[in-house]
């Protein structure tokens, strides 16, 4: 199937992972999930109310307040339309885990739209403390002031700014968050139109972006804070290269990824481009492994003496 609709994709593919499986799994239908909202409601009640309609099925592994559901189309249900369920597949409710967080904590959202990840943000904050939930298109923040204030999130500061911009906001914010834009090649299992749309050049122009949005985000963090790069993309140019493009550029650190799922380390070569040692720290999630869309994530530490 992705052979015919895109076969220089194809080809890069199987590159990335040559397995049966991971072309299987591309194929299949994706299990949705949504994450309990704990600023809007007690999570037990919720679970109970909507486990004994046949809604919730099981918990996601790493994720305290993600479930996987039965229902294709949960739209009418009273709980999604008043935020206290937020859909959201179960990769997405990762970046939020590794941040550290804490009540009180000044966070830095820097590619936030449409706000899963910063409502989730405000969840893990229980709505103290403040975050810059900024995004650079006009459209995209319209949804996600929509989400902010259907999710219950008092403590969001909204910006319309290019990301790239908020490096000279330096040293400032306790984490960051760059959940940078991609090729989503990590969706095909939701839509072939990202498959469609993928040429090398589009990866490469991306990498551009993510490497400047990713240097101004760990410039806009204090010493000692967390920095935590993702993407649902499978392309190393928009991962590994990065990643390994800000361990070179500055003194930050990388620090493993330690939640209960199925991983494979990031590579230290594709095609002939070596990355440090230190990127196979990052984490690859492959759809086969988690029966879950493709992830990227990896977590950064500014050193104290940067
Ligand atoms: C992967 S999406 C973010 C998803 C979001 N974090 C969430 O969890 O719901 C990437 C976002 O980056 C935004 N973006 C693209 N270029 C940007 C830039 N130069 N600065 C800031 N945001 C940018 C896009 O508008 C898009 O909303």
């Amino acid at each position: 199937m992705l052979n015919e609709i895109n076969p220089e994709l194809f080809e890069r593919l199987k590159k990335v992972d040559s397995s049966r499986e991971f072309f299987e799994f591309l194929d299949r239908r994706l299990r949705k999930s949504v994450r309990i909202n704990t600023l809007k409601a007690r999570l037990e009640v919720v679970f109970e109310r909507l486990s004994k309609e046949g809604l919730l099925e099981e918990r996601v592994p790493w994720c305290d307040f993600g479930y996987y559901v039965s229902e294709e189309d949960f739209s009418t249900i009273p709980e999604h339309q008043l935020g206290i369920i937020f859909p959201q597949s179960s990769v997405s409710m990762i970046p939020p885990l590794l941040m550290d967080l804490r009540k009180g904590m000044k966070v830095l959202d820097l590619c936030a739209s449409p706000g899963a990840k910063t409502t989730e943000i405000a969840q893990l904050m229980e709505n103290e403390g403040c975050i810059v939930a900024n995004d650079v298109k006009i459209e995209r923040l319209n949804v996600l002031i929509s989400n902010l204030q259907k999710c219950g999130v008092l403590i969001a500061k909204v910006t319309m700014m290019d990301g790239r911009k908020f490096g000279k906001f330096e040293n400032r914010f306790d984490a960051v968050l760059v959940d940078a834009p991609c090729s989503n090649l990590g969706m095909i299992r939701r839509s072939y139109a990202h498959a469609k749309l993928w040429s090398l050049k589009l990866s490469l122009d991306l990498s551009k972006l993510q490497k400047e949005l990713l240097i101004a985000g760990y410039k806009a963090l204090k010493p000692g804070g967390v920095l935590v790069y993702s993407t649902c993309t499978f392309e190393p140019l928009e991962n590994e290269a990065v990643v390994d493009y800000l361990l070179r550029n500055t003194n930050a650190e990388i620090e493993e990824v330690n939640l209960p799922l199925r991983s494979i380390p990031g590579f230290t070569e594709f095609e002939g481009h070596r990355f440090l040692g230190e990127v196979k720290k990052c984490i690859r999630i492959h759809p086969q492994l988690n029966d879950s869309e493709g992830f990227f994530v990896a977590k950064l530490i500014k050193s104290e003496s940067s």
